[in-house]
């Protein structure tokens, strides 16, 4: 049975993926660590659509997840031919002053696991010449981000890796792409354990997906959410990438460095 396989699918931009793939009538297999979310979407989702909605709960930072989840789809007779990896999760802080099992994590969740997904699903696309998928980045992915220095790196690393398994499977039948949303209306910063984030959202999870289907009709390896968010990142490319990383910090500085400078109070804009 044909079916979209959807990381992270319990919250935010893969919930609406799922909602968006159901309504075009895919079968969809939800994975995130929340069961009680999963389970009510999935039935939501069935009764709505006639689709299949299936989940499996389970943790993907977790070394030995993508070969169970892998398994799993096996054993349950699924074929994979939309793979979307968006499970992840940012940090935000001076690097020396957060969890360090923490950062590890994060590196586990948004690269070790999508690379290990990506590797398991790939190979049985190219041997039906046909499939997809998509690899969730960030707008972060485009340069350095004091104060989210892992978080952005971790996106850095999902866009560059995408771009070139784009051009190393378009001749076997199977796309590849980055997708680059910036700030958007999801549990994120919550997830992040930030009370007051720096920027607003500019865009919701239903317009990154539009964005995302918007890729996948032009056969794109990276596509940026928001025409302000590509403004910004076209403008990055004409200065260097130092000047780029001193007035990020400049911004975020007030908001997770030590000392809020404008104030000389330590800041509250983390939980
Ligand atoms: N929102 C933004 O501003 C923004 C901007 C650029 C890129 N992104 C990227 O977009 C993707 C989706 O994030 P979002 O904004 O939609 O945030 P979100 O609402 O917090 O969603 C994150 C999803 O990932 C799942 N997840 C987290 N840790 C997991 C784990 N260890 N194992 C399995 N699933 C896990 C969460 O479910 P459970 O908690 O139930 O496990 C949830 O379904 C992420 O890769 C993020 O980096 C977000």
């Amino acid at each position: 049975m044909n079916t979209t396989l959807i990381t992270g699918a319990s919250s935010g931009i893969g919930e609406a993926f799922a909602r968006r793939f159901a309504a075009l009538g895919r079968n969809v297999l939800l994975v995130a660590r929340s069961e009680d979310k999963l389970v009510s979407l999935c039935n939501e989702l069935g009764r709505i659509n006639s689709i299949r909605a299936q989940y499996v709960a389970m943790d993907l930072s977790q070394p030995e997840s993508p070969a169970r989840l892998f398994a799993e789809t096996e054993k349950r007779g699924l074929v994979i031919d939309m793979l979307i990896n968006n499970a992840g999760f940012g940090s935000m802080g001076e690097f020396t002053g957060l969890d360090l099992a923490r950062e590890l994590e994060m590196i586990n969740l948004n690269v070790k696991a999508l690379v290990d997904l990506t590797y398991r699903f790939l190979l049985p696309m190219r041997s039906r010449k046909e499939g997809t998928i998509i690899n969730v980045a960030s707008t972060a992915g485009f340069q350095p981000v004091p104060f989210m220095a892992s978080y952005a790196a971790t996106k850095a690393f999902v866009l560059s890796f995408s771009e070139a398994l784009w051009e190393e499977n378009r001749s076997h039948g199977v796309h590849v792409m980055a997708l680059c949303p910036g700030v958007t209306e999801t549990n994120f910063f919550l997830a992040a354990q930030v009370k007051k984030p720096p920027m607003r959202a500019t865009q919701t999870p239903e317009d990154v997906v539009d964005t995302a289907l918007r890729g996948l009709a032009r056969s794109k390896s990276h596509i940026v959410s928001g025409w302000t968010n590509l403004l910004m990142i076209e403008a990055e490319r004409l200065v260097p990438r130092s000047f780029v990383a001193r007035m990020a910090g400049r911004v975020l500085r007030p908001y997770f460095g030590d000392v809020n400078k404008e104030t000389g109070d330590k800041t509250d804009a983390l939980a």
